[in-house]
């Protein structure tokens, strides 16, 4: 007979309840959202494909409605670990606030690197970009697109993009907000090692590095479209 013993639930309810239950669920859904953000610029680099057909084709495939079950199965997901993600870095803010109610009294003490305080609000921003995107280039409710409402089905994806990175204010918003993204990834990735306690004076700094390697990689990939477009060297 074990009087203490402690039923599974009660036991994932005390680990969240410490900062590093917290940290795990934000680990997890930031490699959700990471695996998210890759598959998304591969998709998204076929508008460099010369088939302007090619990247709607494949959009063509997603909004298929014999795929609507599984469409809306992952958006649910992503939705989900976006909630989670949000959810878990608030409680950790919180909680390290009350922790430290005073703060450091010399800012310098703390070895965290610009990435890392800009963490707090890097991530509302690119949460405001993502709301913003959709209404944009999925709803088509920030400038008028061609096909988005008129045909959700096969929407033209390739005219889309092209003519809604015409406008040098959006894609100015995009930039920011994906050199924004490259920051938060990178703290976020690097920061994620520290927490399963992978710390070695050897293997951190390359965690770094490659850390920042591959954010640097996905600011460029996302950039370049609006970059590209302003250039003339995408057009319609
Ligand atoms: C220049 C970079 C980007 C381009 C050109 C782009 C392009 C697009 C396009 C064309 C769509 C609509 C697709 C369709 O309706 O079939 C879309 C949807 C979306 N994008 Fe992006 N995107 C970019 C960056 C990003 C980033 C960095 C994120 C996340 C941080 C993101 C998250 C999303 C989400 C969540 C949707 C809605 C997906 C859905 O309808 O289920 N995008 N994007």
């Amino acid at each position: 007979m074990s009087a203490i013993a402690i039923n599974p639930v009660d036991r994932a309810v005390r680990f969240y309840e410490a900062p590093i239950g917290k940290k795990a669920v934000m680990a997890i859904t930031g490699v959700i959202l990471f695996g998210y953000v890759v598959g998304h610029l591969l998709g998204n680099l076929q508008i460099y494909s010369s088939d302007p057909g090619q990247i709607n084709r494949y959009a063509g495939f997603l909004h298929n409605p014999a795929n609507a079950i599984p469409l809306w199965a992952i958006r649910a997901f992503l939705l989900l670990a976006v909630v989670l993600h949000v959810t878990a870095s608030v409680q950790l803010w919180n909680q390290n606030r009350v922790a430290r109610p005073i703060g450091y009294v010399k800012k310098n003490d703390v070895p965290a690197s610009y990435a890392a305080r800009t963490m707090i609000w890097s991530g509302p921003i690119v949460g405001a970009f993502i709301v913003f995107h959709i209404l944009h280039l999925t709803v088509g409710a920030v400038l008028p697109l061609q096909d988005v409402n008129s045909n959700p089905v096969t929407p033209d994806v390739h005219y889309n993009v092209i003519a809604g990175f015409q406008n040098y204010g959006v894609s100015a918003f995009y930039i920011v907000a994906m050199i924004l993204l490259c920051m938060h990834l990178y703290h976020g990735l690097w920061s994620m090692f520290q927490s399963m306690g992978i710390s070695h004076p050897r293997y951190t700094p390359l965690l770094k590095k490659g850390a920042a390697i591959v954010a640097i990689l996905i600011a460029i990939g996302n950039c370049s479209i609006p970059i590209a477009v302003m250039a003339g060297l995408l057009h319609l």
